[in-house]
């Protein structure tokens, strides 16, 4: 009898994530005589035991759906909210693990499913991770399935402010995903044209992004494109997470911890509204009229680009070659034109920012982009 593995999506949906379903799926069953299922809506559905086959023509006209035919959340095995408790499921998803007699379980997500997915391994079953997110923060792989079809979707988006932004002399502050890094909205921004890019790597200061507009209405340019990350923050704001990163590190019990972990609440939720409040200390500060686009949820829908959809089929595939080579523990990577299978361990607890020297940076700031520093 062939193995059997299985597959699951979790954490943020992501374009590209049917793609690499079927990817696995099919060079699972074609190449190597593989038994597949999929467990629905990530960890959650792994504890529920709740499958479905993943047949060849199952996985039969998937490649351009967006979203994930699993369905996903963001539940987590150790910490499983059950009813009004909040519990540890972990043994629970191994007896399902052995209760289909698996011989692989694959688990598709961002930086927090490599995290959960370690945890499962540490346990004894036989992991192998894929890395999506549209924020392509995941740590050592050159890039992740999403990241391209939302690329276009929010550098079109901006590229159609821009009309609207010119014919009424406005600021536009148009907000881009992105909560910890800012590849999205400075990808998004140096290929739209943004005349500022605030990204979660560099703690703006709110006067030098209002004089680069002064400046561009001194040259006769008299509307101006912002592009914030949803995680931009001041230079002050920078300050007060240090402070409280600092207290986390440093706790020495559980109240410490707690109370910093409230802090940290408590600043997040402030920061819901960053992007209107940066659109109305602009206004403030030039003088002009400023509107706020957010971009939301639109960058994570709808059919994956052609570059998603390779790359999604690429690790796909070589993933199923792993599974065969008995290569577990690991995150199937991309680099340059390789597939790499990283051990997990190096992956997780780490996040891929921008580096200040990154090209994209270089080349936003020679062309005159402010990026708020
Ligand atoms: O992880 C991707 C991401 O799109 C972030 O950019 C965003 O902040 C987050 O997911 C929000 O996702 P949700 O509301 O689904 O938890």
């Amino acid at each position: 009898m062939g193995k059997c593995i299985g597959i699951l999506t979790a954490g943020g949906d992501s374009p590209g994530l049917n793609a690499a379903i079927r990817g696995v799926g099919k060079a699972a069953q074609t190449s190597y005589g593989m038994n597949v299922i999929g467990f629905y809506d990530g960890f959650r559905g792994l504890m529920e035991n709740r499958t479905i086959a993943l047949n060849a023509e199952d996985l039969s006209g998937i490649l351009t759906l967006g979203g994930t035919i699993l369905g996903t959340s963001r539940d987590k095995p150790h910490k499983m909210q059950i009813g009004n408790k909040v519990l540890d499921m972990t043994d629970v998803m191994i007896e399902t693990y052995h209760k289909h007699h698996m011989d692989a379980l694959v688990c598709m997500g961002g930086g927090g499913t490599q995290k959960n997915a370690f945890r499962l391994m540490e346990q004894g079953l036989n992991i192998i991770t894929l890395p999506k997110t549209i924020d392509n923060d995941v740590a050592m792989t050159d890039v992740t399935f999403g990241f391209d079809t939302a690329l276009g979707i929010a550098t079109e988006a901006i590229d159609r402010l821009h009309s609207t932004a010119y014919s009424h002399h406005r600021i536009m502050v148009v907000e881009v995903m992105g909560h910890r890094t800012g590849w999205l909205t400075l990808g998004a921004g140096v290929a739209a044209g943004a005349d500022v890019i605030l990204i979660p790597e560099i703690p703006y200061d709110m006067e030098k992004v209002a004089e680069a507009i002064r400046q561009r209405r001194r040259y006769g340019k008299h509307f101006s494109i912002v592009a914030a990350a949803e995680g931009a923050m001041s230079k002050d704001e920078a300050k007060d997470l240090q402070k409280i990163v600092k207290m986390m590190e440093h706790a020495k019990d559980k109240d410490e911890r707690s109370e910093a972990e409230e802090k940290l609440t408590k600043i997040q939720n402030r920061r819901v509204d960053h992007t209107l409040k940066i659109s109305q200390q602009l206004e403030e500060l030039t003088k002009l009229e400023s509107r706020v686009t957010i971009l939301g949820y639109v960058q994570r829908g709808g059919t994956p680009s052609a570059a998603d959809r390779l790359l999604a089929t690429k690790l796909g595939t070589a993933c199923a070659s792993f599974i065969e080579e008995k290569k577990f523990g690991v995150m199937v990577a991309s680099k340059g034109d390789k597939v790499e299978a990283v051990p997990l361990k190096d992956v997780v607890g780490k996040r891929k920012s921008i580096p200040h020297d990154h090209p994209w940076i270089k080349s936003a700031r020679s062309i005159g982009i402010c990026l708020g520093d």
